[in-house]
């Protein structure tokens, strides 16, 4: 998990890969606002009068801002007073605007929800890439997708909306232990028709999945428990405790996670979960206790850094080697991720 940096003290640049803290967030892209009373005049001062009581409050993107929040507000100034008073008091902007962009699509968010962040794009496209191949080894239909962990429910349904791109029907099932977090992820899975449980970790999935999932996406917090400290105060004090904090390790849910994987994976599908730099050698660990195949995937550029696990295939002794060809030295491989849904920015998190 990445988290943004607090309006007043971030600066734009690249994070540090795998930082679980302070990444930077990306300025939005915006709509023209819609026209003030009293025409072009009075609507670009309204826009400097936001600007500039942004910029005091130390927003770093303080025009991107503004745009998005009079694109909210609309024609009601009383609306746009309450969302500049609360952006500059720190409230997270896609907590105001209750959207997040991801992947080129505006997606739902809410106040005490985790708002998805664009380094997990590269955990969405790799689970989009074994989705796909598991479509194409499999029989009998559409891959099993799990968003456990799912938060807004965001990331499985960009994997499961890809994956629809390149014909390929996923069944998509999305679980959270907060209920606030199921609500919003009802609303973001439910063009893709997949069910959202509430519950810890395995116990909220259906019982029939068991050995059937072929994509188990897990962002589950792994900030150490004595790092929540130091977080910007946007995720500290907008975003829950149980969606940023860990444990001692910050592995805690991780490794639960991993423990549970083997009796709900299918034959060569793969769990994928999120790590902090410090975190790739006992979360590899755990992986491979857990009987798992583990692999490290890398992109500098977004600042992120993950884990795959996967189950052992039946053709396992007949494979050529592919994904070792693909991996460095040290075992992990590095992508760009996938630039171009990072460049589609929006209201969106680094
Ligand atoms: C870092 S957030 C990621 C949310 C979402 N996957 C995303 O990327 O936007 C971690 C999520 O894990 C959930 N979570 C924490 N502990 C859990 C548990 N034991 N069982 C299920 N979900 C849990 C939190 O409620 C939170 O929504």
């Amino acid at each position: 998990m990445t988290v943004p940096p607090t309006a007043t003290s971030a600066a734009p640049g690249a994070p540090a890969v795998g930082a679980p803290v302070g990444a930077p967030r990306r300025p939005a892209p915006v709509r023209p606002p819609p026209p003030a009373p009293g025409g072009a005049p009075a609507a670009a001062a309204a826009a400097a009068r936001v600007v500039a009581r942004l910029r005091a409050a130390g927003c770093v993107f303080a025009e991107d801002e503004a745009a998005l929040l009079l694109e909210a507000a609309g024609d009601d100034t009383a609306a746009l007073e309450t969302l500049v008073a609360r952006r500059a008091a720190g409230e997270p902007l896609e907590h105001l605007l209750g959207w997040v962009e991801l992947d080129g699509e505006r997606w739902a968010v809410a106040p005490g929800v985790f708002v998805p962040r664009q380094r997990s794009l590269l955990l969405v496209a790799e689970a989009e890439a074994i989705g796909a191949a598991a479509h194409a080894r499999r029989a009998d239909g559409g891959p099993v997708l799990v968003d456990l962990c799912c938060g807004a429910g965001v990331l499985g349904a960009v994997v499961a909306r890809r994956l629809a791109r390149r014909g390929v029907r996923a069944a998509l099932h999305a679980a959270d232990v907060d209920p606030a977090a199921t609500a919003v992820a009802a609303r973001n899975v439910a063009p893709w028709a997949g069910s959202v449980t509430t519950g810890d970790l395995y116990a909220a999935l259906p019982a029939g999945l068991r050995g059937r999932v072929d994509v188990l996406l897990c962002h589950a917090p792994y900030v150490p428990t004595a790092a929540i400290a130091t977080m910007p105060p946007e995720a500290r004090e907008h975003e829950p405790r149980v969606a940023l904090d860990g444990g001692a390790d910050g592995l805690d849910v991780v490794r639960r996670a991993v423990a549970g994987a083997p009796g709900w994976l299918a034959p060569g599908g793969a769990l994928l979960f999120e790590v902090g730099e410090g975190q790739v050698a006992a979360a590899t660990a755990a992986v491979a206790a857990a009987g798992l195949a583990p692999r490290v995937l890398r992109d500098d550029e977004a600042g992120a850094l993950a884990v795959v696990g996967t189950a052992p295939a039946p053709d396992d002794a007949d494979r050529d080697g592919t994904d070792l060809e693909r991996t460095e030295g040290d075992g992990t491989e590095h992508t760009d991720g996938d630039a171009a849904g990072r460049r589609a920015g929006g209201a969106a998190r680094a």
